[in-house]
């Protein structure tokens, strides 16, 4: 099987316990999350991120010009609710006779890498491609991204190097009811998880506050 987003909804990574890792839809809300996690990033992630150096004020400018009622968003939260991972689906505009295509970026805290969601989001934005009439997905990413490129590679990702630079491409196949299922049920396992978290997050806060901070003896 060559092009096992489309074909597979079973990834074999982003998995813990048998579940498929949560996922939330992100909008204009979860703006400052996302200002916060993107500046997180250190300066060579940047780089890896958006293809280029990325000073602060860029960021800033680039959440702020965040269109959520034309492109789509995801992220994962840790238990602390501390936006660990995100993604922007752009969907970029369709010229004649080209199939429809959106570009995916993707970028996860050093602290939650290699746990599968980095897998989880660019599944996540592959069905809500195919649900959303994308054709064609692609990531731009430089040829030295290591990370990346396993990663577009394990999704089944046509890789074209040009320049010092590559560009991962998968076809989409239209979406069908399954596809349209699995969206609504990520989407309410992602709201679940959530609330969860949210619930435990102020039960935990109530309890500190409560008993108090436990102390760090100085030295
Ligand atoms: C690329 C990135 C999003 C991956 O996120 P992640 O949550 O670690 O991704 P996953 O855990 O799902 O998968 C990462 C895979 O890459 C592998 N990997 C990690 N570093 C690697 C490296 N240097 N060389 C080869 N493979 C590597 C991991 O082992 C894992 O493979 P596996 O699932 O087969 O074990 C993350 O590294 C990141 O944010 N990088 C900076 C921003 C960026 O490069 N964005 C992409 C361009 S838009």
């Amino acid at each position: 099987m060559h092009n096992k987003l489309a074909n597979s909804h079973l990834p074999a990574k982003p998995y813990t316990t048998g579940l498929v890792l949560p996922v939330r839809v992100l909008h204009a809300g979860h703006k400052d999350e996302i200002l916060q996690h993107l500046l997180l990033l250190n300066e060579e992630d940047r780089r890896l991120r958006f293809g280029t150096q990325t000073p602060d004020e860029v960021i800033h400018h680039y959440v702020e010009h965040l269109d959520f009622d034309r492109d789509a968003a995801f992220g994962s939260f840790d238990s602390q609710l501390k936006l660990i991972g995100m993604a922007h689906l752009a969907y970029l505009p369709k010229s004649q006779d080209e199939a429809q295509a959106a570009e995916f970026g993707v970028s996860v805290l050093p602290e939650g890498r290699s746990q599968g969601i980095g897998t989880a989001l660019l599944t996540r934005a592959a069905v809500h491609s195919r649900n959303t009439g994308i054709e064609t997905l692609y990531v731009h990413c430089l040829a030295n991204n290591r990370a990346m490129m396993h990663l577009a590679q394990k999704a089944g990702m046509r890789i074209e190097y040009a320049y010092g630079d590559a560009d991962a491409y998968l076809k989409l196949p239209p979406a069908n009811s399954s596809t349209i299922v699995e969206e609504a049920a990520n989407e309410q396992w992602g709201g679940f998880d959530y609330a969860l978290k949210e619930n435990l997050k102020r039960s935990n806060d109530a309890w500190w506050w409560f008993l108090g901070k436990p102390q760090i003896n100085a030295r």
